[in-house]
């Protein structure tokens, strides 16, 4: 796998390549090497540490996923379904950036790497420890960050699983995170807005403090007269989930029939009347503004040719637990998670999920009837996972 990394980019550690030369023998250097199974190199644990949770549905470590997944049994589970940090250091958490990675890759020198090429290295280390995990044939559904999913395409690709498809989840439920350009001209040449108005609060309970321009004020120079109306981001409504599979044993049918994966279940993910399930997904937001554009077509609404997941811009403690004075700020809608559950593992199936948070993949899988193995960095969410398995 490393020597295939060394020719996607060239940050890739040489003591790395050394390590993965000794193993791979030199018979192989150079040639094409498909990528293997071998877990991260420099795993710091020798074995599983003890459970936080475990009961026969679910078994949930409390680690760091890019140490953990390598410990695993080799091939031993039906399917990855994953809600990774996305590398946007949302909200300034320390999960979503450069140094949560960093920690997670202290066995790999990343002095040299860009924020980006951390990222996809992180991507790689995990995808990796998932690829040793998952059974030949096992799909993996991975969300990713409209900016930064490229990286984490490459990374899984990198450890060695097929791309397959990509699902489009478009909500109505993101905020814009853009500069006011006008604002901050007369800001940069020292000019205050006497009739700007912004609403302050220290803590709305889930996002921390936050701000809202009441009003925007009229631009004083005349450099913010030009400038106004000019932003530096569009409203996010997309997610892409990347699905992807770890290459069958030979022939995909043979495979299917030995491991029991390598296929989607089509029928069970089946929606509105039994539409074949398609790769757009909406929540009911999007649903009903593509009606309202497009009216309807041979007696039906447009949008009924897509499944549809409701998720409300403040989700009620159902799909956003609270514990503890603790919530997560990025929880995923149950019913798209249990749809990509469905789609991807086989019935009663082990499901992987190494990023739980407060475990909506946990809940989703748990209520269809697989059995769900996972893993979450940060011990303030274990209470969420706990609290949902205790519906
Ligand atoms: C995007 S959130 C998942 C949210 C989840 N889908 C939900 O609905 O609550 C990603 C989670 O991964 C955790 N995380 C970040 N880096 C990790 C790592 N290296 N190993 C394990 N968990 C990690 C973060 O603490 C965060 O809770």
């Amino acid at each position: 796998m490393w020597a295939r990394l060394r020719r996607c980019g060239s940050y890739l550690p040489d003591e790395l390549v050394r390590r993965t030369r000794a193993r791979t023998g030199p018979e192989q250097q150079g040639a094409t090497v498909m990528p293997d199974s071998t877990p991260t190199p420099a795993a710091r644990l020798t074995e599983l540490p003890k459970p936080v949770f475990a009961d026969e549905r679910a078994t949930l470590y409390l680690g760091d996923a890019v140490e953990l997944l390598p410990l695993l049994p080799e091939g031993s589970i039906d399917a990855l379904v994953t809600d990774p940090p996305y590398g946007l250091s949302f909200n300034g958490q320390a999960w979503d950036d450069a140094s949560g990675f960093r920690e997670s890759l202290s066995h790999i020198d990343t002095s040299e790497m860009s924020a980006p090429e951390v990222f996809e290295t992180w991507c790689t280390a995990w995808a990796a420890g998932a690829l040793h995990a998952l059974k030949p044939g096992a799909y993996v559904a991975a969300f990713g960050g409209a900016r930064t999913w490229h990286r984490m395409v490459r990374g899984i690709e990198n450890a060695g699983f097929e791309i397959r498809d990509q699902i489009a989840w478009l909500h109505t439920t993101g905020m814009p995170k853009s500069m006011d350009l006008s604002h901050a001209i007369d800001k940069h040449q020292g000019m205050q807005r006497t009739d700007r108005v912004v609403q302050t609060t220290d803590h709305d309970g889930v996002l921390g403090a936050t701000r809202t321009v009441l009003s925007k004020g009229t631009p004083v120079t005349e450099d913010a007269q030009r400038w106004e109306g000019w932003g530096t981001a569009l409203r996010p409504a997309f997610e892409p989930i990347i699905i992807a599979r770890k290459p069958p044993e030979g022939n995909l049918v043979r495979n299917v029939l030995r491991h029991g994966v390598g296929g989607i279940n089509i029928d069970d993910g089946r929606f509105a009347d039994g539409r074949w399930p398609t790769n757009v997904a909406f929540d009911a937001g999007q649903a009903d503004a593509l009606d309202v554009l497009t009216g309807t077509w041979q007696g039906e609404s447009l949008s009924r040719k897509f499944p549809i997941f409701r998720f409300d811009h403040k989700p009620s403690t159902l799909e956003r637990p609270r514990a503890f004075g603790v919530s997560h700020t990025t929880v995923k809608p149950l019913a798209l998670m249990r749809w990509l559950v469905t789609l991807v593992a086989p019935p009663h199936g082990v499901v992987l999920e190494p990023f739980a948070g407060s475990g909506a993949t946990v809940e989703a899988a748990v209520s269809d009837g697989y059995r769900v193995l996972c893993f979450e960095k940060n011990a303030s969410y274990v209470p969420l996972v706990q609290s949902r398995l205790d519906r």
